[in-house]
Parts: C-alpha cells; structure tokens; sequence
C-alpha cells in the first residue's frame, strides 16, 4: 500500500524517525514489521524489513539506522513522498500478562520496536515496566525515558546493557528484548542461569517478509527451522538454538 510520508528528520547520530500517514485501514500489534519499498523503481531491488516504534490512527512511525543504500535513500525522503509498505507482518510480542516483573531490553537500533511496545503496555493494559537501553555512544541515544547504558562510558552506566540489568534478573521476571545478536546471545544466557522468562525479537536478513523464500530461518532447539518473517520476529528464547546465531 503506498502511503505519504508526513516527517523523516534526524533523531540522534545516523538515526532517523520516519513518520508516514496512516488511513486507519490496519492495526498493528508491537512487535510487528513492515516491509519497505524504498523506491519507485526497482533499486534497491528488495524490500528492507522496519519495526513499528509508534502506531496511531494518525500515522505509523519508523525509526532507522543508516547502514547500506537502503537507508541511505530512505533518509533522502521528504514530506509529501510516498513510500509503498507491505504488512504489518509477524507475530508481534502477543499478550503480555500482569504478575512478573517486566523489563524491556533494548540495543541501539533495537530500542525501536520497544517504543511502541512499552506505550501499549501502559495505555491498554496498565502494566508498569522498567527499561533499559544500550548505545556505544552518547550521541546515538534517541529514546526519552528508561535508562541508558553507553559502551563509551558517555551517558548512563558504563558498559553494555546486559551487564547493567544482570543482577536485578530472577524468575519472577519477564524480559522483552531486541537488539544486536551479541547481545541478544549473551542475555539469552543471562536469562537461562537465572530461570527468567524473555521474549526476544529478531532480525535476520529478509529478501520477501512473507514465508517464502526462506532467506530468513533460524534453527531451533528441537532441530527444525522457523522463519523469522511469520513465526517471529519474536521468539521465546528457549526455542532459539542460539549457538547457531
Ligand atoms: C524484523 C526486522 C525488523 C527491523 N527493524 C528495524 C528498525 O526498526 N530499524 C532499523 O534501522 N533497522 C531495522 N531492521 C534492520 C533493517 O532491515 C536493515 O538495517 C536494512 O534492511 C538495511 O538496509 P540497507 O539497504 O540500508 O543496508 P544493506 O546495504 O542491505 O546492508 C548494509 C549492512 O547492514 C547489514 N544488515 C542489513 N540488514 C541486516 C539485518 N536484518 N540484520 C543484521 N545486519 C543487517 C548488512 O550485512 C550490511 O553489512 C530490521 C530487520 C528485521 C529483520
Ligand atoms: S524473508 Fe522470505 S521467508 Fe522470511
């Protein structure tokens, strides 16, 4: 569907938010993705898979982090443009119930989806949380609330995020986490000593975002295979075969 881009401005160090006008002819759950055209023409020939940071009936926000061609011409996007998405796809973080402690766990651009996630817990279901986000600098930082931890030592707790939380994790809790695989691997481990139950979403290179052409899959514990684009990108991390990552 092709729809109008209202706001792309810069947010933090190669960082953008991307606001598009939403008709109101979908809902989204957090969690959920959409698949990007990023052009008119067919370069980039892919579509670039982008987690939903905010939904309203008013509009759908993205929020990206230059990396590769894609982003560099999505950041080049104007107000009035208009930009095709296919989805909203995935699962999403599904329901999410009162009675464990939760923490949203976030790693640079994987603070994103966490946004939005940490807005539906309190406004629908009036769950408190506690949040937790890690940057390797200052100047990358583009979330207002929780706290930040920078690997710089520039902003917040000295170090990666996964240190800053490890001691306040037990069993009573639930951790909801996206970001970098490194950190994802060592906070899945965290996780397992500590008998915590998590909730992590994934990102793995998509080519079509819808089940096909499983460029996406992860293995499993039980030794099968799950795409990431239809049975994720969230995952509990027990099924993950992490050392495959
Ligand atoms: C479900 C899902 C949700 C995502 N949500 C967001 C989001 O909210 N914001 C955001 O900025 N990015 C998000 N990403 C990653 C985003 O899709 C890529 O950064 C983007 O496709 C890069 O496009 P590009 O053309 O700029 O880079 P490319 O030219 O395609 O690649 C540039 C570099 O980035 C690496 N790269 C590209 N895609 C990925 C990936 N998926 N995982 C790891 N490394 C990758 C490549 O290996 C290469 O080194 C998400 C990915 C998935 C699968
Ligand atoms: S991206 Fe094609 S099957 Fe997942």
């Amino acid at each position: 569907m092709k729809l109008e881009v209202c706001e792309n401005k810069r947010i933090a160090k190669n960082t953008f938010s991307l606001k598009i006008d939403n008709p109101a002819l979908f809902d989204a759950s957090p969690g959920q993705f959409f698949m990007v055209k990023i052009n008119d023409f067919d370069y980039p020939l892919l579509r670039r898979p982008f987690s939903i940071a905010d939904f309203s009936d008013r509009y759908i926000e993205i929020i990206y982090k230059v990396v590769g061609e894609g982003t560099k011409i999505l950041a080049g996007k104007q107000k009035g443009d208009f930009l095709d998405l296919l989805g909203p796809l995935g699962n999403g973080f599904g329901d999410i119930k009162k009675g464990k402690k939760i923490f949203l766990v976030g790693g640079g651009i994987g603070a994103a989806p966490l946004i939005y996630l940490s807005n539906t817990l309190k406004s629908m279901y009036g769950i408190s949380y506690e949040a937790y986000f890690g940057f390797n600098t200052k100047d990358e930082i583009y979330v207002d609330f929780g706290k930040t931890a920078t690997m710089d030592g520039s902003s917040g707790y000295a170090g990666n995020v996964v240190d800053m939380i490890e001691s306040q994790l037990d069993e009573n809790c639930l951790v909801l986490a996206c970001g970098p695989t490194l950190m994802l691997k060592r906070l899945a481990y965290v996780c397992y000593q500590k008998k915590c139950s998590m909730k992590v979403s994934l990102e793995s290179r998509m080519a079509c975002g819808i089940g096909v052409c499983l460029g996406c899959v992860v293995e499993t514990t039980d030794k099968d295979f799950k795409r990431v684009c239809v049975e994720g990108p969230v995952f509990d991390y027990r099924e993950i075969e992490w050392q495959a990552l």
